[in-house]
């Protein structure tokens, strides 16, 4: 069988007495867009987290195009063209927006392309355009409101050219019509090409999402984590219903 994508086996991470991902194992392919989901706690941010090298796992595995990336630094994990954006957004509030986009344009890998400091800031610009906030790139990111700090999240990642991106919440907080923003930008990157200076080869994708409707819009298949173990896995019809997955939402009320 041709080498997955990304591999993750036996994924096992615990804080004190409490497991946070239990054993977690899935694959996924080049081109697809994987939503994670799961009741409060279940283990979603921890297993991102882990994926993109800010938490060290107790056990198990994590390998990107054929490599193991189990205990590399968040940076060269980056360079490998894994990105995030993160549930709790810290930009560097007291610089300009567009120079919060720079600091992505300086990785090593954006930089091969043979582009140097000269096209940083077209191409921050760009990524500020793609994300719809390059009208405000002069403003202190101090500024933003929740919506746009999600944009300049996508800027951020996107301004890294990944070729797997991952996404924790990032419908969290928007009004429903900055979600159907987001999820066409999403789409649309997805889909790849060029946006002015930057490549997209339409990033793979894991989206943690709890506005499940628009989710399920987006994503070819979902993932379903409780008490930091996977419940199901299957295509969005398969997952609505699936009785284990009804049973664990049942008291949230969001399925
Ligand atoms: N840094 C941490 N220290 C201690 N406990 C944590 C930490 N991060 C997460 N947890 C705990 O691990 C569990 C899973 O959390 P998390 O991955 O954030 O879940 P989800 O994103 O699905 O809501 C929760 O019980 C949470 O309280
Ligand atoms: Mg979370």
């Amino acid at each position: 069988m041709a080498q997955p994508f990304l591999e993750v086996s036996g994924l096992h991470k615990d804080f004190g007495g409490l497991t946070a991902t239990n054993n977690v194992s899935f694959a996924m392919g080049r081109d697809e867009v994987l939503g994670l989901i799961g009741p409060n706690g279940a283990g979603k941010t921890t297993l991102v987290r882990l994926i993109s090298g800010i938490l060290r796992p107790d056990r198990g595995s994590i390998r990107f195009k054929g490599k193991n990336i189990t205990r590399k630094k968040t940076w060269d994990i980056v360079n490998m063209g894994i990105a995030s954006t993160f549930q709790n957004m810290r930009p560097f509030r007291r610089l300009p927006i567009i120079a919060n986009v720079m600091v992505s344009c300086l990785s090593p890998r954006a930089m091969k392309r043979g582009e140097w400091v000269k096209k940083v800031e077209a191409k921050a610009m760009d990524a500020l355009e793609f994300a719809g906030i390059s009208d405000m790139a002069l403003e202190k990111a101090s500024t933003l409101s929740q919506g746009d700090l999600k944009r300049l999240e996508v800027a951020r990642a996107v301004a890294t050219e990944p070729e797997l991106l991952l996404l924790d919440e990032p419908f969290g907080g928007l009004s429903p019509a900055e979600t159907d923003l987001m999820a066409k930008s999403i789409a649309r990157l997805h889909k790849g090409g060029r946006f002015g200076r930057l490549h997209s080869e339409g990033p793979a994708m894991i989206i943690i999402e709890h506005k499940l409707a628009q989710l399920m819009k987006i994503v070819d298949r979902i993932i379903v984590l409780d008490f930091g173990n996977i419940i199901a896995d299957g295509t969005p019809e398969q997952i609505v219903e699936n009785p284990e997955v009804i049973e664990a939402y049942l008291g949230e009320g969001e399925i």
